[in-house]
């Protein structure tokens, strides 16, 4: 007994003094730098929080209600601040922080509302994870200094299959703050329905929302334009910006059965798949939408698709319209015809002052490196990646595998997709992204940052949905924010144990991937 009881305390000296040896804060994502001091700061019954720049004031309130079901936290301005926004030097880099724990207080500095946001997420795990002695909460005397490796770290939610709701929307946001990510991108629109009221065509959220991915026949669902402004402000609150995606020319059926005059057509297996790219009054009508979009959204951003149109264009073969704009043009295929109507639609989007974002197919089509952003998708296809680095384009990474996650986590999983038996496990997660990538070291300043999508085909309950986000989001947070050199596994295990606690007392579902077999796996029939 005594020879054990020795070699516990070495190692655990020998935890608290290495570098890259297991941390003990249990904090995801894993800061970039601690440095373990001596002793606790002991809270007892509440925290108070002096803040010295009315700047943060809304940020240190979103904390205190944060920390109400853990700990009360009463908010003060004063010039004995506890955090500090510091607006000039030495603090730079925009999501910078500094906390900093004595045995006295607690202090964070950073030069930007977003740094002393993410110090008190910082602070929240801390609190949230901390030993909890003798009634009063315990957190280590410690130095971080942190900031995120990519500046993009994204979730992309498909709402279109289907429609989880303002309520299920703003808890994903709460624990993307949480987890220090800060792009929510919202695909609204496809084939199943049309989740966005535009008050110019109402007919789009009124009949384009009817149904969803397991029941065409399902009431409209959407969000009104009130109901927009709000979340939106919600995730501005907490460090998030909302990026909108209208999908177009392809997956258009919804806004087809909405205002059919406006369709260009399919294929047998995706009827009503596109716009009519040869028709003008199809610009205007989607240049209408996009203003609206443009205007709801404070994002510099607009999503516009522009993935799979070949699944469902064949009719523009022979649609009228179309066959007079390629004479009129001189263009030899439908390849010409979707660059000419994405070319129109960047334009819309440029004159709206916004930047263009679409799938990797828009590489093809030439347009300029400076106003659009490339999600590189296909994971089968890597050399859409190198050659969109090559053409300068700005890229966010988010290959199928691994990070779709309505792929399934584990080998034993029978609901959700795979790639020729490939799959998404969070360790895959977590390890994202290999230096291999082609452009990856070369290009790596072209590299905004990375991001999970969550298709919905295969996922119509809230249950279901959180099995599938959690924990991968967990480990999808420490890919985008640690850098390689602290990253660690085994470590990332020890510590998303806590967060699993933390998800059970909020009644979220997770996979358990300590138990891979027994966690009940949600997999309603659709
Ligand atoms: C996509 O998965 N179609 C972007």
């Amino acid at each position: 007994m005594k020879v054990i009881g020795f070699l516990t305390l070495i190692l655990f000296l020998g935890c608290s003094m290495g570098k890259h040896e297991p941390t003990p804060i249990n904090v995801i994502p894993l800061p970039n730098e601690i440095v373990y001091g001596k002793g606790v700061f002991k809270i007892k019954k509440e925290l108070t929080l002096h803040f010295n720049n009315e700047k943060i004031e809304n940020t240190a309130r979103i904390f205190a209600e944060q920390m109400e079901e853990v700990l009360p936290v009463q908010l003060t301005k004063s010039d004995k601040a506890n955090i500090n926004l510091i607006l000039q030097q030495p603090f730079n880099g925009s999501e910078l922080y500094e906390l900093k724990t004595t045995k006295q207080q607690i202090t964070i500095n950073a030069n930007s509302v977003k740094g002393i946001f993410y110090g008190l997420q910082t602070l929240r795990q801390l609190l949230l994870f901390a030993d909890y002695e003798n009634g009063r909460f315990e957190i280590p005397v410690i130095t971080i200094r942190d900031q995120p490796r990519f500046g993009w770290r994204g979730i992309m939610l498909d709402e279109s299959r289907h429609f989880f709701g303002a309520q299920k929307v703003k808890e994903l946001l709460d624990l993307m703050a949480l987890h220090k990510l800060n792009i929510f991108h919202w695909h609204l629109t496809d084939v199943p329905g049309w989740r966005i009221e535009i008050k110019k065509y109402p007919k789009l959220s009124e009949v384009g929302g009817i149904g969803n991915h397991s029941n065409p026949d399902a009431p409209a669902a959407f969000y009104t334009q009130e109901e927009i402004k709000e979340i939106v402000h919600y995730a501005a609150e907490r460090n998030i910006e909302i990026i909108p995606e209208i999908d177009m020319p392809g997956h258009a059926t919804a806004a087809n059965r909405a205002y059919p005059e406006f369709s260009g057509g399919g294929s047998e297996r995706y009827p009503e798949f596109t716009f009519n790219p040869g028709k003008n009054e199809t610009y205007s009508f989607l240049t209408g939408i996009l203003k609206e979009v443009a205007a709801l959204f404070p994002t510099k951003y607009i999503h516009l698709g522009g993935d799979e149109v070949h699944f469902g264009n064949e009719s523009w073969n022979t649609n009228p319209d179309v066959q007079r704009l390629m004479k009129q043009h001189d263009f030899n295929d439908l390849k010409e015809v979707e660059s000419y109507f994405v070319h129109r639609m960047a334009d819309s989007i440029q004159m709206l002052g916004k930047t263009v974002i679409g799938w990797d197919e828009i590489v093809d089509h030439g347009l300029s490196p400076e106003n659009s952003l490339v999600m590189w998708w296909r994971h089968n296809l890597p050399e859409k990646l190198g050659a969109a680095l090559n053409q300068n384009f700005s890229v966010v990474l988010c290959p199928r595998i691994p990070l779709y996650f309505d792929f399934v986590q584990h080998e034993s999983h029978k609901t959700g997709r795979r790639w020729a038996g490939a799959f998404s496990p969070p360790d895959l997660v977590y390890q994202f992204p290999p230096d291999t990538l082609p452009g990856f070291s070369t290009h790596f300043e072209q590299i905004k940052g990375i991001q999970a999508n969550l298709w919905t085909e295969q996922i119509s309950t809230n249950k279901r949905l959180d099995f599938m986000i959690h924990p991968r989001l967990s480990a999808l947070a420490e890919a985008a924010w640690t850098v390689p050199e602290e990253k660690n596994y085994s470590n990332f295990k020890v510590r998303v144990k806590q967060m699993m606690k933390f998800f059970e007392s909020k009644g979220i579902y997770y996979f358990n991937l300590f138990e891979p077999k027994t966690t009940p796996e949600p997999n309603e029939s659709f």
